[in-house]
């Protein structure tokens, strides 16, 4: 299906995200033959710049990032002619004017009512300010056509996060903002649901009778870089854990939902995050690590602590890393532990999931046979690698009765032959076409911060903090290990090929 003739605004058009992003997914949907005949990208900001201008920006930035490589001269000639620029300034009413005189020309010419999409590609300070200059100027009177994309941080706290949804519920409906959580769209993680919900095989052992216990990693080569002044303010809790990691752990948690409709999906995300056991100042001490990463060498070449990164506070004690155990309190998951864990300049970038399950009840095999033996595990490799991998016991060939753990594997490398799409094609062509599936309801982020915040005010009263308390390349700091160890386990990490970062 492709979307009604849109006009796809994007503040901040010269940014960062515009640049690495939302243009080569536009071009690569432009591409793929997604995007309507009637489509037009009028990017905005404080630079001066010309439609042209902006379009050779756009190219450099096409050609940069783009998935498919090498942008061809006679499919840009083509894309490039949708493509302008608008001198603004967001503080000021007339801009949102000029707006809504663009979009009346693009309805004129196309003989149409077109959807309009304000995608807000700013820090958040700037979203009051826009949405109320765009229900002002009446450009978002009618909920079917115009729609609001948003990125986190959705709020820094529960408070925040409700002004937040206040502010955009008092202009538009839920049904036209659309909250990026780029981790929804990536293809892997959408299979976690197709995986669960489209065989009859993994449901009769999804719950606390045959899962001993869930790890969710996401660790990152990459140190803060350029977002000090941002960073210093979040860290690993609000930065990964708020959003991304628990999205997956309700990826992995839900209930069968009754359908594959948006509302459906994310009422049932929510169940989780209520069903998920709230921490008290003790549990905090118990069940959670943070740590931050100091000096070292990464790949062969010397990397400064976090202290010492452009823009942070040489006292800093934000996390980098955080190493959570949380449980749900459902009839579905009651007494099993699922282990998040996050971090900046780690050993490796990987992001992986571990579903452990119980041990066999009895071993018939003499106990020479089972000298590695391994309890089976599923492991959800969502990135570099791309793969579900079942790791069950098998007989080594030979005379002698060994046995080995195996992988039976899916590997989409292997399987399909086309590339996966990058997460923002998918979520950019869901909001083209309506479908709030992948995006965060107002709701589902309070429920987060709801859940984080214990952690986050505890952690921020208790300050005298022992930082730097990991070097660049290791796994964290060692509380981490000791955080799973203490219950008999280890944390799972997936032999890394080509490190992407
Ligand atoms: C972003 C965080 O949301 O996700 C970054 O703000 C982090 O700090 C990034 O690096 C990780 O995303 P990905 O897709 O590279 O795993």
């Amino acid at each position: 299906t492709k979307s009604d003739p849109t006009i796809f605004i994007i503040f901040g058009g010269t940014g960062d995200l515009t640049s690495r992003k939302i243009a080569p997914a536009l071009y690569n949907l432009f591409l793929d033959g997604w995007l309507p005949n009637q489509f037009s990208i009028i990017g905005t900001g404080r630079t001066q710049l010309s439609d042209e201008q902006f379009r050779e920006n756009l190219f450099k930035d096409i050609s940069q990032f783009s998935r498919s490589g090498k942008v061809a001269k006679e499919k840009w000639d083509v894309f490039s002619k949708s493509i302008f620029y608008q001198v603004s300034d967001i503080k000021d009413f007339e801009t949102y004017k000029e707006f809504g005189k663009r979009v009346e020309k693009h309805n004129t010419e196309w003989k149409t009512k077109a959807n309009v999409i304000y995608y807000l590609a700013v820090s958040p300070n700037f979203f009051p300010i826009i949405a109320s200059n765009i229900s002002k100027a009446k450009l978002a009177d009618d909920p079917k056509k115009v729609r609001i994309v948003i990125e986190k941080p959705f709020g820094h706290d529960l408070e925040t996060a409700k002004e937040l949804n206040k502010l955009l519920s008092s202009i538009f409906d839920e049904c036209q903002i659309y909250r990026i959580d780029h981790y929804l769209g990536k293809e892997t993680v959408q299979n976690i649901m197709a995986f669960r919900f489209a065989n009859s095989i993994m449901e009769p052992l999804w719950n606390r009778n045959y899962i001993e216990h869930v790890q969710i990693s996401v660790t990152e080569q990459l140190g803060v870089e350029e977002r000090g002044d941002y960073y210093d303010g979040a860290g690993a809790m609000r930065d990964m854990i708020q959003n991304h990691l628990l999205q997956l752990l309700c990826h992995v948690a839900m209930e069968p939902p009754v359908s594959f409709s948006a509302d459906e999906v994310r009422d049932r995300k929510v169940d989780v995050l209520k069903a998920m056991r709230k921490f008290g100042p003790e549990d905090v001490r118990l069940s959670a690590v943070r740590g931050q990463y100091g000096s070292g060498w990464m790949k062969g070449k010397e990397v400064p602590g976090y202290r010492d990164e452009p823009k942070v506070d040489p006292d800093s004690n934000t996390e980098t890393f955080a190493a959570i155990k949380f449980f749900i309190d459902n009839w579905r998951w009651q007494g099993v532990p699922f282990y998040l864990r996050t971090g900046k300049r780690m050993h490796q970038s990987s992001s992986v999931i571990t579903i452990q399950f119980k041990d066999v009840p009895h071993l018939i095999f003499p106990t020479e046979a089972s000298e590695s033996w391994q309890q089976n595990r599923l492991i959800i490799s969502i990135q570099p690698e791309m793969s579900i991998r079942l790791q069950v016991q098998a007989k080594r060939p030979g005379l002698d009765m060994v046995l080995n753990a195996v992988d039976m594997v899916f590997d989409y490398k292997g399987t399909y032959a086309s590339q996966a799409p990058e997460a923002y094609e998918t979520l950019i062509l869901d909001t083209m076409l309506g479908d709030q599936t992948l995006f965060m309801r107002g709701d589902q982020v309070e429920a987060a911060w709801e859940l984080v915040m214990p952690i986050l005010s505890t952690w921020q009263n208790k300050k005298s903090l022992n930082f730097p308390n990991y070097s660049a390349d290791s796994w964290g700091p060692e509380s981490a290990e000791a955080l799973i160890a203490r219950d008999g386990f280890n944390w799972f990490t997936l032999p890394v090929q080509g490190n992407k970062k």
